[in-house]
């Protein structure tokens, strides 16, 4: 296995670095490979189920959907999906699995099933249980991941169901694939040109015990996912949240020695999230909390000092911006992780499949 490393110290990072190239896999791919997925979806009452990373996924392909397709969709992981919905022959499931045999996932999979749905399945396993079930099988072509943790399979799923959005929208017309091929060109430059940026910022801060990840609208499932890469790699506790639902409570934590990280959308793209946004960091920064920032250009709204650390990703379109800063955050987990000592492609507890209830 050190051969097939190179140059590089662990799989996570190299599999990270590989994520652009993932990135243009998926926009190469025909609208011939979504078509027949996308005619039934845009009749169907569209569910999404996936577990672990492959839930947040779910999480922006349910955004992606509601924004990109004006479609409404349900949304549940999977380990809780059938105590909460239950799918006809009118439905269809999009189960996200990057093994193609998460227990939970196979399971919701068979129930909708038995109840005459159709599944779309997204897996980057070819063979795999999900591939062979499924109706509709998309298959990610993002090359083997070795890492326990997924990187390069999350945005290369991310970007398929943007796909599957983009076609519904498009109505057999073909989508548009211009902004996946701009977003790939960009994750180049994130990964070669900002990652010393990323590591000197994990390397100040990797002492930190507590931490918030907050996100609002397409950000708040990049805050999930960033949260749970950073847990499950470095060990250290964070808790993620829609930023707009730390008012509700969970603000009375915040003091001068809490840290949260913010991901924070492009002003230019996205007016209304970045607006959104800035008003709980202001919250956070009124009561003496330490914010690290992922966004763009610095907009003028901040004052000097207003974050402990602030990094400038490369910008792109608003719907590609969730894979730009999932990118970021996995670059500031695996920094985190390699400076604390951890156990980087197998991290204590997990596998690369839980294939067990
Ligand atoms: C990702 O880093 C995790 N190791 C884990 O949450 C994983 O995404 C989850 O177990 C689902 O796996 P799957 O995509 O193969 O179904």
């Amino acid at each position: 296995e050190a051969s097939e490393l190179g140059r590089f110290p662990h799989y996570m990072i190299k599999e990270i670095t590989e994520t652009a190239e993932a990135v243009r896999t998926v926009a190469a791919m025909p609208t011939a490979t979504f078509a027949p997925a996308a005619a039934r979806l845009a009749e169907a009452d569209v569910a999404f189920c996936g577990a672990g990373s492959s839930h947040y996924v779910c999480m922006l392909g349910q955004y992606y959907f509601q924004q990109v397709a004006g479609r409404r969709t349900v949304c549940h992981s999977a380990d809780e999906f059938q105590a909460l919905a239950t799918l006809g022959g009118d439905g269809a499931l999009i189960a996200v699995s990057q093994s193609g045999e998460t227990y939970d996932t196979l399971r919701v999979m068979e129930a909708a099933q038995a109840g005459g749905a159709s599944l779309v399945a997204v897996n980057n396993v070819a063979g795999s249980t999900a591939q062979r079930m499924a109706d509709f099988p998309i298959l990610q072509q993002a090359g083997r991941e070795v890492c326990v943790l997924s990187t390069k399979s999350v945005i290369s799923q991310t970007a398929i169901v943007w796909r599957l959005a983009a076609e519904v929208a498009a109505e057999g017309k073909g989508a548009d694939v211009a902004e996946l091929t701009a977003l790939a060109g960009q994750l180049d430059v994130l990964v070669q040109s900002l990652s010393g940026t990323i590591k000197e910022v994990a390397e100040r801060y990797r002492w930190i015990e507590h931490w918030f990840f907050l996100g609002r609208g397409l950000h708040w499932p990049v805050a999930a996912e960033s949260a749970l890469k950073f847990k499950e790699v470095s060990y250290i506790h964070a808790e993620a949240m829609p930023a707009g639902f730390l008012k509700h409570g969970t603000i009375s934590l915040i003091d001068e020695k809490f840290f949260t990280v913010a991901f924070i959308p492009n002003a230019a793209h996205d007016p209304e999230g970045f607006a959104h946004v800035v008003s709980s960091l202001h919250e956070i920064r009124a009561r003496g909390g330490n914010i690290i920032g992922f966004g763009h250009d610095l907009p003028e709204v901040f004052a000097d000092g207003f974050f402990e650390a602030y990094v400038a990703l490369p910008s792109v379109s608003k719907f590609m911006d969730p894979m730009i800063q999932l990118v970021a955050g996995e670059l500031f987990a695996y920094h985190c992780a390699v400076k604390l000592g951890r156990n980087i492609d197998r991290p204590r507890a997990l596998a690369k499949a839980v294939t067990v209830r």
